[in-house]
């Protein structure tokens, strides 16, 4: 955008310019098990920061209006959203990137690589699930990056957990030490407002209609709490006072560097809790920083521009054939129609038509800053994991391949369509669609594909039969656990049987065992062996 350059000639200014726009960024992702709310909270945030009229115009879900994400058959007719983009809006002087984790009980590896291009979570818990399986699984993956977590007890309208062995539950799972910035007056189910820990005060919730306009919030003092609600109240002071046993006070080192996490309760259907959500965002939550490049030397953000891609998306537009890459700024202005390097390349990259991308909602975007994400179009050049910058050449260290837990054989079905097979398994893989296992037991006709979440393999079956005119028969094999290994360990594992070991692209060797019982005894059996856990598997 020319009037962009045109204001900014003195590369001092530009760079305190960065600074400063860097430092009023947030950028987060909600982690989540399916139906704990993470739609509803979502719309709801969305509605507070005054991005859209009224709630229900960002959800996936069949059913409600303005669906965003159907770019694939296979979404529409499950009503489930399998895409990911990142929503912006501003909430009082801060502008927030919430980047969309695919939710679906079958999730898959993108919802993982999501989170690298965070700086913060938001841990969404259903009062009366407690902790479940994918939040779980999803945390582990923030843990291995440190990033900072916000707990947010959802549904607290509704009948659900007692909130103090709620905190039990935080702390003993996650190792967490939660600190509760508010605390809920009324049991869950009995919502009648939460105490502000941090000023003593009542803030006393309002029922909306189907909580579709921002709640009113009222705020009383203490003493009018007691009068208004004594029993409540009092019982809201009590519990507060037995916090001290498992849970602590709010220490913004602590929160930083990953040993608390702040809580809040909220109602996201009912909007409430959720400007406060907000305002904990924005007042806690760590804005973008410099980012380590491959070498471990810091790229500040005041540096010229650089990026990476976290996200590639192919064929969300039929009429079109797109190709979309997802870019996380981490340093300096990204204006559009700029020449990059490509660093995998060395080739210039113009990013000529680059938008904002939520789900079917597309806009271009003429200027973004670190903590942003600019959706770069027909990217065709672009994978997963690669750099883009200006100035001083920058290479951010690949990203995290995840621990796949399903396995299966893929076999074109026709077998004259072995090329289109073969271009189709790379482009897949390049996406990082799936990861691809290879042995020369197996041969090349029959590469394994490996993925986190099943919903991978349909995901892959399809494009390989749409996009490549390859159909592939994909045969499920009986593994569920995968762990680095060696040459020098293969004859040792494979001597067991429920075991195999297959090479991924990348050069690693994957020892896959059918349980982790079978992974324990050869181990067990074996300790000179060479088996390494691979991030984000099994917490346990
Ligand atoms: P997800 O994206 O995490 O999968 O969850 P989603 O927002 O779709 O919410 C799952 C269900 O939980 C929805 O109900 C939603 O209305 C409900 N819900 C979300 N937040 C709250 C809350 O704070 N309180 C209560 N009581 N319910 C909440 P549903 O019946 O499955 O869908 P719908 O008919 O409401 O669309």
């Amino acid at each position: 955008m020319s009037t962009t350059t045109a204001a900014r000639p003195d590369p001092a200014a530009a760079s305190s310019d960065v600074v400063g726009e860097a430092a009023r960024r947030r950028t987060f992702a909600v982690i989540s098990h399916p139906d704990a709310g993470k739609s509803t909270l979502t719309e709801a945030l969305a509605l507070h920061a005054r991005v859209i009229g009224q709630a229900g115009a960002v959800h996936g879900k069949a059913g409600r209006r303005g669906t965003v994400s159907d770019w694939m058959d296979m979404e529409r007719t499950r009503g489930i959203s399998i895409t990911s983009a990142a929503l912006q809006f501003a909430h009082r002087d801060t502008v927030v990137n919430l980047l969309d984790t695919p939710g679906h009980a079958d999730f898959s590896e993108d919802t993982y690589r999501v989170l690298t291009a965070v700086d913060a979570a938001v841990m969404l818990v259903d009062a009366a699930k407690g902790l479940e399986a994918q939040t779980m699984k999803l945390f582990a993956v923030c843990r291995h990056r440190g990033i900072p977590v916000v707990t947010v007890v959802n549904k607290w309208d509704r009948p659900g957990r007692d909130a103090l062995a709620l905190m039990d539950e935080v702390a003993e799972r996650t190792g967490l030490t939660p600190t509760p910035l508010t605390w809920p007056v009324g049991i869950a189910g009995d919502f009648r407002g939460v105490l502000d820990r941090r000023d003593g005060g009542y803030r006393r919730y309002t029922r909306t209609a189907g909580g579709a306009t921002v709640a009113p919030e009222e705020h009383v003092s203490a003493a009018e709490a007691a009068a208004r609600e004594p029993e409540a109240w009092a019982r809201a002071l009590e519990e507060v006072d037995l916090l001290t046993a498992t849970a602590g006070e709010h220490d913004q080192e602590l929160f930083l560097s990953g040993v608390t996490t702040p809580v809040l309760f909220a109602s996201a259907v009912s909007n409430f809790g959720v400007g406060a959500l907000l305002d904990v965002l924005v007042d806690l939550a760590p804005a973008p920083a410099g980012r380590p490049d491959a070498d471990g030397a810091v790229r500040p953000v005041d540096a010229p521009f650089s990026g990476f891609v976290f996200k590639v998306q192919s064929g969300m537009d039929a009429a079109h054939r797109d190709r979309l890459a997802y870019v996380r700024i981490c340093s300096g202005v990204f204006e559009r129609g700029m020449v990059v390097t490509h660093a995998a390349s060395g080739r210039p990259f113009t990013t000529k038509y680059a938008q904002h991308v939520f789900g079917r909602e597309r806009e271009s975007i003429d200027v973004a800053y670190p903590g942003d994400v600019v959706g770069l179009v027909n990217a065709s050049a672009l994978h997963v994991g690669d750099t883009l910058y200006a100035g001083p050449p920058v290479a951010f260290p690949p990203l995290t391949t995840f621990a796949p837990e399903h396995f299966a054989v893929a076999r074109s079905v026709e077998t004259a369509k072995h090329k289109q097979f073969r271009r189709g398994i790379a482009q897949l893989e390049s996406e990082g669609v799936v990861q691809v296992l290879r042995s020369d037991r197996r041969g090349d006709a029959a590469p394994v594909f490996a993925v986190v979440g099943p919903m991978q393999f349909e995901v892959a079956a399809h494009r390989m039969a749409h996009e490549f005119g390859a159909p592939v028969h994909l045969e499920p094999l009986p593994y569920g656990l995968a762990m680095r290994t060696d040459e020098a360990s293969v004859a040792g594992i494979t001597a067991s049987s429920g075991t195999e070991v297959l090479r991924r692209s990348d050069g690693e060797l994957l020892a896959l065992f059918t349980t982790k019982w079978v992974a324990r005894v050869v181990r067990e059996g074996k300790p000179h062996l060479t088996l390494e856990p691979l991030v984000a598997a099994q917490l346990g």
